[in-house]
């Protein structure tokens, strides 16, 4: 029986952890910096290797560079991808600002129209910001090259939101609200279309987030169950927050992020795991903690974070790290070495308020963390 404990030491940790690489781009259901932090100081040494199978916006593995850990990320959703590649591979600043330079040289409004893009896109940017969008959408190289990957991820961050530091008519910054609630939004506040010139507030968010980590680290863009780059037995810790059930439909509500990157969002979402079924959910994990068993070395630590969430019919709070121990990782042989910790949100850090009515998620106000141990002797054998 695992006793619960709340009040966990990471709350009393500053916001990022000073680290400002952190705010790079904003993602939905991210977890603070201090949560990653906080274990893998605990669990790691430097040189040690660090591991999110469900990276998001990158925080575990840059959390690990930061402290000299070798940090490691992966995500099937492309935005988390390029965040995670941007955040693990840090380019010298003079090669991002040559870039740039080299960018706004060679382009020419003039040989671009607006007419190509669809109206969803154009009722949120001006022309003039349009324009360079276009631009450097065909431009950065963001699969291949480190430094276009970052400047590609600087763009997705300063794409939209509700300051003079976003491209965007005034908007929520964390996601995007449907094309047709933003067309009524705009026509019933008579929002106007900014003119920003990219290239000055790019400049501008590489001195505000510009950061480069100690080590390098790493970043992959597979299905966490089929990690097939990573080598068994080479992981000392694991620290992630699996999809929980049915709540984020990251392809969807980025979809304005997705089309810089030329990414369609609903292949997004087919490709990402959702259920609202208890029993398919339980079978994943299953399939994606014995993954995390094959890649970690014995006695290595894994750290799942978890929230709890409302079921659909019954409205009944389903505690699912809970279920996660009893139905998959107990049953994998894993051993649970810490009590539950429980850690408390307050409700308004869930969703932005900017524009008043959205609706909240049915995650609700509590995470849970599990912690595993991968026991040294013989692994079961998963089907
Ligand atoms: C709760 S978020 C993780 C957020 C992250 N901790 C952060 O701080 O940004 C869960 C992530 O799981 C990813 N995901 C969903 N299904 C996946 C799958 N089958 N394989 C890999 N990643 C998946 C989503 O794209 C999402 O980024």
């Amino acid at each position: 029986m695992i006793r619960k404990m709340t009040n966990p030491e990471w709350k009393y940790y500053p916001k990022n952890m000073g680290n400002k690489l952190h705010s790079l781009c904003s993602y939905m259901a991210m977890f603070p910096p201090s949560i990653p932090h906080f274990f893998i100081q605990k669990y790691t040494a430097p040189r040690d290797t660090v591991l999110d199978p469900f990276s998001g916006r990158g925080t575990t593995p840059l959390e690990a560079c930061l402290q000299g850990r070798i940090g490691i990320g992966n995500d099937k959703n492309p935005l988390a991808y390029v965040l995670t590649f941007a955040k693990t591979n840090v380019p010298q600043r003079g090669c991002i600002l040559l870039r740039l330079a080299e960018l706004e040289k060679n382009y020419e409004p003039s040989d671009i129209s607006v007419k190509q893009v669809e109206w969803q896109i154009r009722m949120i940017f001006s022309n003039y910001t349009l324009k360079q969008l276009i631009y450097l959408r065909e431009q950065l190289n963001w699969k291949t090259s480190n430094v276009d990957a970052f400047i590609t991820a600087m763009v997705l961050g300063i794409m939209h939101g509700n300051s003079e530091g976003y491209l965007s008519l005034k908007m929520p910054n964390t996601f995007s609200m449907s094309p047709n609630y933003i067309q009524g939004f705009v026509q019933t506040h008579g929002l106007k279309r900014p003119k920003r010139d990219t290239f000055i507030l790019l400049r501008k968010k590489l001195n505000r987030c510009y950061q480069k980590p100690k080590v390098k680290g790493k970043a992959y863009n597979q299905d966490a169950r089929h990690l097939r780059w990573i080598k068994s037995d080479s992981i000392d810790l694991i620290v992630t927050s699996p999809p929980y059930t049915h709540v984020i439909k990251y392809g969807k509500f980025n979809w304005i992020r997705s089309w810089f990157l030329k990414e369609d969002a609903r292949k997004i979402d087919s490709q990402l795991f959702h259920t609202q079924s208890l029993t398919r959910y339980l079978k994943f994990m299953t399939g994606v903690l014995a993954e995390m068993q094959r890649v970690l070395k014995p006695n290595g630590v894994s750290v799942l974070v978890l929230g709890d969430v409302r079921d659909k019919y019954s409205k009944i709070e389903v505690n699912l790290a809970s279920h996660v121990w009893r139905s998959c990782a107990k049953p994998l042989d894993f051993e649970s070495i810490e009590e539950i910790r429980e850690d408390r949100i307050p409700e308004n850090t869930k969703v932005s308020k900017i524009w008043g009515k959205l609706k909240k998620g049915r995650a609700t106000k509590v995470d849970r963390i599990l912690v595993l141990r991968r026991r040294p002797g013989l692994k079961k054998e998963v089907r």
